[in-house]
């Protein structure tokens, strides 16, 4: 009698003990794919610039897209060659210019994963002109990148070009994203909240062909029909965008010798301040007349292609005060809401970042230390002063056709900052140069392709991870906790 009831006490245990076995490897199984690391989703954006062209592969957690600050910078690829505007009469090159990129990142990308990736080109400034200049030359371009793009196994999202004003603001939201200035969880609070609008960064964008000033200002200084609303993680944003196209750099260097060749005119030897004493340049008029940017109507640059030769002369103060004379500065008068050409810009606010070639430039000078205005200005006095010889065998790695530029180039970058965008002295403190932010580079691409993908959504983020892990673990305690008592309950059983 005793026996027979311990055997039965003891195969109830033993079922007992196996069913917890099985519910433990269950459990296993699921914990396993509750905690799976979630699917790694990728995108990739080309940044079609005046001078040429990069493609940027960005990759992020499935179930965090909504999050802020989660995008990661997978790859970046410098295309070979000139910008996509190059091949204005050659389109079909500029498809073929982007396949080495394009293969760089297929093999970056998991296989099973590339139909998936939303893959945008973008263009800039450089195909802005070329469209004014040719618009069918423009679409031939634009028609034959997307060919090329499309011959790849992703998902081709479409090749365009942006507005100054959607650069300015997607610059702006890569920034402030990368930054996590839009929105921070707080555990404590176990909410979002929203960061001191004064944490948000204005972004200082330089190009070959424009240049893009994006912040946000005081909310009274906005009037109703100037700058743009987002609203961003649930909550609204007030900026100010403006694009100047014809301002970027090269531009205004050729803007600046089509200038002192007509104000030297017949003379075929032109003394240019900003290039180095001992460096001569010679330029073509008819490389003058193709630019939409030089008004090529002045009659003293006239047809047929006589040369001219730019002599250095290495004058940095000779150097400003040439490139503030084009920034049409009278345009604004006495008004310090305004930067140049009359164009209004409310008063400046905030820290700003400063990238692309406002920080290329001067990462070369070493200024992007956070030196104060004086030493910044000291320095480019005296690299300017240096001569060709010595510039040449000092930094002989450097590339021969942008060494001769950095003298003109900083100090564009000091006038357009000073003169046009009024910083002074104490804001110059608030400009940090920088060119990456989390990991990734600072541009338009990725706020471009955050907003293409909805992943900078106007709701605030949600937060309900974390529970069905937890569940899972009490549920694997309980288990476990069965498992072992049922143990102990049989060795019991069968020592008694
Ligand atoms: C992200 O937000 C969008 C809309 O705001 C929503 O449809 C989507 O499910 C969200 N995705 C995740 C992973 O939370
Ligand atoms: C515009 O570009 C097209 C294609 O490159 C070319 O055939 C045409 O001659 C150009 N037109 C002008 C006015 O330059
Ligand atoms: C200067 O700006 C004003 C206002 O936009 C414009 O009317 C004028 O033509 C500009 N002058 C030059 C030389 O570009
Ligand atoms: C920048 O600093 C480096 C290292 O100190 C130096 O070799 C280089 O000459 C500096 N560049 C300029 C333009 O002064
Ligand atoms: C982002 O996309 C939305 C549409 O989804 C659009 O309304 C908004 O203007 C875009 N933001 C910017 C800066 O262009």
């Amino acid at each position: 009698m005793l026996a027979r009831k311990k055997s039965f006490t003891s195969a109830i245990i033993g079922a007992l003990v196996a069913l917890s076995i099985i519910a433990l490897v269950l459990s296993l199984v699921r914990v396993e794919d509750v905690t799976l690391p979630p699917t790694v989703k990728y995108g990739m954006v080309f940044d079609a610039g005046s001078s040429h062209t990069s493609l940027f592969v960005y990759q992020w957690d499935s179930d965090k897209e909504n999050d802020t600050g989660v995008v990661s910078q997978t790859l970046s690829c410098d295309v070979q060659g000139q910008g996509i505007s190059s091949y204005a009469n050659n389109p079909p090159e500029a498809g073929n210019s982007l396949r080495e990129c394009l293969d760089k990142a297929l093999q970056v990308i998991p296989a099973e994963k590339q139909r998936d990736v939303p893959a945008y080109l973008g263009a800039t400034a450089g195909m802005r002109l070329l469209r004014e200049q040719n618009s069918s030359a423009a679409e031939q371009v634009l028609a034959e990148v997307a060919k090329t793009m499309q011959e790849y196994p992703v998902a081709f999202r479409g090749a365009r070009i942006l507005t100054g004003e959607e650069e300015g603001a997607y610059g702006w939201i890569t920034i402030n994203y990368l930054l996590d200035s839009f929105t921070k969880y707080s555990p404590k609070a176990h909410t979002w909240l929203r960061p001191e609008a004064a944490n948000i960064f204005g972004a200082l964008d330089l190009g070959g062909a424009s240049t893009q000033i994006t912040f946000m200002p005081e909310g009274s200084a906005l009037s109703q029909n100037e700058g743009s609303e987002l609203t961003l993680y649930g909550y609204r944003y007030r900026i100010y965008a403006h694009s100047y196209l014809c301002y970027g750099q090269d531009e205004m260097l050729k803007w600046l010798a089509k200038e002192l060749i007509v104000e030297s005119f017949p003379s075929t030897r032109v003394q240019h301040p900003c290039y180095p004493r001992g460096y001569e340049e010679p330029v073509s008029l008819s490389w003058l007349r193709a630019s939409p940017c030089t008004d090529s109507s002045d009659p003293r640059l006239a047809p047929g292609d006589s040369a001219v030769t730019l002599e250095g002369s290495g004058n940095a103060s000779a150097c400003r005060a040439a490139l503030r004379s084009l920034l049409n500065l009278s345009a604004c008068g006495h008004s310090q809401d305004c930067a140049l050409d009359g164009v209004p810009q409310p008063p400046l606010r905030g820290r700003f970042i400063a990238f692309s070639a406002f920080y290329y430039n001067f990462k070369f000078l070493n200024l992007t230390e956070g030196q104060p205005l004086a030493a910044v200005r000291e320095a480019i006095e005296g690299f300017c002063s240096r001569s060709w010889q010595d510039l040449s065998s000092s930094y002989p790695t450097e590339n021969p056709k942008r060494l001769p530029r950095y003298c003109a180039n900083a100090n564009y970058i000091l006038t357009l900052l000073l003169d046009a965008y009024k910083f002074n002295e104490s804001s110059w403190s608030n400009i940090c140069f920088q060119m990456k932010a989390g990991g990734a580079d600072v541009g338009w691409t990725l706020g471009y392709m955050l907003n293409l993908t909805n992943m900078v959504p106007a709701e605030a983020p949600a937060r309900l991870k974390g529970h069905s892990s937890s569940l899972w673990a009490a549920a694997i305690a309980f288990i476990i906790l069965t498992l072992i008592l049922g143990l102990a309950a049989l060795l019991l059983e069968l020592w008694v």
